[in-house]
């Protein structure tokens, strides 16, 4: 039987490298995303049925309403999710994940005598509590952030400090419990309620462009969790999957932190503060100059390079088989164009390589921010999409601003400079754009895709 039950999770293991491997491309995405779930399928089924205990038949069924009720809830949200939302479902998977870390740590802190179970097992078990629950808690803020239900940046009078003495207590209950010197269950009810507290406590201050890095860091404390329950139940897929997220979130942690040009550090411990969202003319920063989708077409039809910006903006509006139809319109009449992604454009990592590829936009004409940087100067004109804070040169500029430091796309360098958003209202950061007010630029007012379809229809025309 175990043998059985061996290879089926190698098998699952492998299922796992591989669909992670193919996750890294857009045309592979999908195969890899199924091949994975397969495996874990697999793994799912061979654990609930190849083993020597004896099992009475109404577990089976429990277990089987579980995977059921799931089943159908998983399956409802993710039919019905929209791509801007991912980021906040990524987020309650992510405390759902942590949510079972911690109560598999608690029912198996209830199945073992803490006098005479070993050390290594008792740390084991506290381990998957604590990261457990500070996930758990901290995804949910994150969630509620996102979704707008908690304000955007809470701020707390000495929270580090605050936060450093919860985990000091967390620490010094815990090593009383792994001593052996206590095993009374309200010690570990307590532990559980302060890595609770601590994840609040961690995620409420951050705030504005660093969400995005929480989040991963997040998904990657899950997969911590996890693998830390793997170890526990000396379960080799579960150690396995858990490390792959683990690390996985984390490389993607630190790629997210350098694309902002922030460390790690001073994402967690130093607080992002967006000002209020500015609206209308900038006496400070001069007029701005509003142009029309005839003008604008008749300066795109007449390029000989455009390149294209992207943002959540153009996610929002589901314009991207419009822009795809402008891209292809503008190929066809010989202008050579291209699509410069930022690696935070959106709001979730690789938003913007998604949302394109779902229209089918050729994968060759999407360029990275480093590669597209220098060739800005060579365009006559940039179309920048519901894009925002990725094309703010504050960032160069403005060393009080917060994204200050943070690459951008540096679009104030083309010859002409055309912006479509709806208003003059701030994007994710919460900051003014003076790139709006350059003379330069000509703001395009209106809704992406309608604006890009009068576009379309424009140069049709022409
Ligand atoms: P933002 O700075 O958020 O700007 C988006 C702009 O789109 C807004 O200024 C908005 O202006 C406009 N917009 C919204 N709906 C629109 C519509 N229907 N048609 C046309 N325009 C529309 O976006 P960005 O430049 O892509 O920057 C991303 C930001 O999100 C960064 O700060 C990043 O750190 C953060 N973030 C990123 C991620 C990841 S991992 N990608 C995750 C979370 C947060 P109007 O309201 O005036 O239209």
């Amino acid at each position: 039987m175990s043998v059985i039950l061996s290879i089926i999770y190698l098998i699952a293991t492998v299922t796992f490298i591989v669909g992670l491997k193919k996750l890294g491309h857009p045309d592979t995405a999908k195969s890899g995303n199924l091949i994975a779930a397969t495996g874990m399928g697999l793994a799912i089924i061979g654990t609930i049925f190849i083993h020597d205990l004896q099992v009475p038949t109404i577990i089976y069924v429990l277990i089987g309403i579980a995977i059921v009720i799931g089943s159908i809830i998983g399956w409802l949200i993710a039919i019905k999710v929209e791509m801007t939302k991912m980021p906040e479902l990524v987020s309650l998977f992510n405390g759902f994940g942590g949510a079972s870390a911690a109560l598999i740590g608690i029912v198996e802190f209830g199945n073992s005598d803490i006098k005479t179970t070993s050390a290594t097992i008792v740390a084991t078990i506290l381990s998957a509590i604590v990261i457990g629950a500070i996930t758990f808690s901290g995804s949910l803020i994150a969630w509620g952030k996102l979704n707008g239900s908690v304000k955007s940046v809470v701020k707390i009078p000495q929270y580090n400090i605050i936060n450093n003495l919860v985990i000091i207590a967390i620490i010094a209950a815990s090593t009383y419990l792994v001593a052996g010197s206590i095993d009374n269950p309200i010690f570990l009810y307590a532990i559980l309620t302060a890595g609770l507290l601590y994840g609040i406590l961690f995620v409420l201050p951050i705030g504005g462009a660093d969400m995005p890095v929480v989040i991963s860091l997040l998904n990657s404390l899950t997969g911590i969790a996890a693998a830390i329950t793997g170890v526990l139940y000396g379960n080799m897929v579960m150690l396995v999957g858990g490390i792959l997220v683990g690390s996985a979130g984390i490389i993607l942690t630190v790629a997210m932190c350098k694309a902002m040009n922030r460390t790690l550090f001073s994402v967690i411990f130093g607080s992002f503060t967006a000002s209020e969202g500015p609206e209308g003319t900038n006496k400070a920063l001069g007029s701005i100059k509003s142009t029309t989708s005839s003008d604008a077409a008749i300066m795109m039809n007449y390029a000989t390079n455009v390149i294209i910006v992207p943002g959540y903006g153009l996610a929002v509006a589901q314009a991207q088989h419009v822009i795809h139809e402008l891209e292809e319109l503008l190929v066809s009449k010989g202008v050579n164009v291209k699509y410069a992604i930022h690696p935070v454009a959106g709001r979730m990592p690789g938003h913007m390589n998604v949302l394109l590829a779902e229209s089918n936009v050729d994968y060759d004409l999407l360029a990275e921010m480093e590669d597209i940087n220098p060739q800005f100067n060579n365009a006559d004109v940039v179309l920048v999409v519901g894009a925002n804070d990725v094309v703010n040169p504050a960032a160069h500029n403005d060393p009080s601003s917060p994204i200050y430091g943070m690459p951008i796309l540096d679009v104030e360098n083309a010859k002409h400079i055309v912006v479509n958003k709806r208003s003059m209202k701030a994007g994710y950061a919460g900051i003014e754009n003076e790139l709006f007010y350059n003379d330069k630029t000509s703001m395009l007012f209106g809704d992406a895709k309608k604006m890009i379809t009068e576009l379309v229809a424009e140069i049709k025309n022409m």
